[in-house]
């Protein structure tokens, strides 16, 4: 005799299925829910970290930027290409409270160093103690400067340069194409320079009259960088659709 739960079973899965016909959201927010339950089922003990640090980053009131964090898909890929590319010297602008930078030092062999750019160390410090919990902080420096004048006090000073494995870029969007130059000086041949949000919520395929209009320089900024990399013949590029859409540019 089939049990309760199996009897009632085809039911419930009767109504979901009707809901999901009906209405393309609810299919839609169905499946982003399995998602993030499906990554953190398969989480392991060093993903924890990550999961605390978010945590605490959503706690504070006073960093409601939060949702700046990669979200765990992206983390788990940034750890994961790290232990493929097994960079010895790599580069972060933008960290805020260390999410991203937390999966990246995870991935990172234990004599490698990511050299990691903020303006603002309030908020990289809610996440420190995290990444020390980790085990990981030794391999990061970070350096509490706006990334402009970082990375032109490197080219002046003939630092590192053709010497950085990978970079990857999370600041101020309109910025990214000044990034740019000084990152194909820093970055070796077969190098990569990884930039965050090149989908931008889906703003870029929106016409600019449609675009709220406190998001339109960020916007116009990524088109701009979107379209440029596209036509820059030093690089070849990979747009990828996770997160808010990452493009990897590898120096050739
Ligand atoms: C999107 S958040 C970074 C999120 C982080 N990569 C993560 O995934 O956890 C952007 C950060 O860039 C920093 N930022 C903005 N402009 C900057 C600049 N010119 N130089 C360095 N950092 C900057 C901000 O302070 C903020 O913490």
């Amino acid at each position: 005799m089939a049990s309760l739960s199996q009897r009632r079973a085809p039911a419930f899965h009767g109504r979901i299925s009707i809901l999901k016909r009906r209405f393309p959201l609810f299919k839609l927010l169905i499946y982003v829910f399995c998602f993030y339950c499906y990554c953190f089922q398969i989480k392991s003990s060093w993903i924890d970290f990550l999961i605390f640090l978010q945590k605490a980053s959503s706690s504070r009131k006073s960093l409601k930027r939060s949702i700046a964090s990669v979200p765990v898909d992206e983390g788990l890929f940034l750890t994961m290409l790290m232990k493929i590319m097994n960079p010895k010297k790599t580069l972060e602008i933008g960290v805020f409270t260390g999410y991203s930078l937390l999966a990246t030092a995870l991935g990172l062999a234990d004599d490698a160093q990511v050299t990691a750019i903020d303006t603002d160390k309030e908020a990289y410090e809610v996440g420190l103690p995290f990444i020390q919990k980790a085990g990981v902080d030794h391999k990061i420096n970070f350096i509490n400067s706006d990334a402009e004048s970082v990375l032109t006090k490197m080219l002046d000073n003939n630092e590192g340069l053709e010497e950085i494995d990978f970079a990857f870029v999370d600041a101020e969007k309109h910025k990214y194409k000044e990034y740019h130059e000084p990152l194909l000086k820093l970055v070796k041949a077969g190098g990569i320079i990884a930039y965050d949000n090149t989908l931008f919520f889906g703003l870029v395929a929106q016409q600019e009259d449609t675009v709220q209009e406190n998001l339109r320089i960020a916007t116009n900024g990524i088109l701009e960088l979107n379209e440029f990399l596209a036509n820059d013949s030093r690089i070849e590029i990979s747009q990828i659709s996770i997160g808010d859409g990452l493009t990897l540019c590898r120096r050739l």
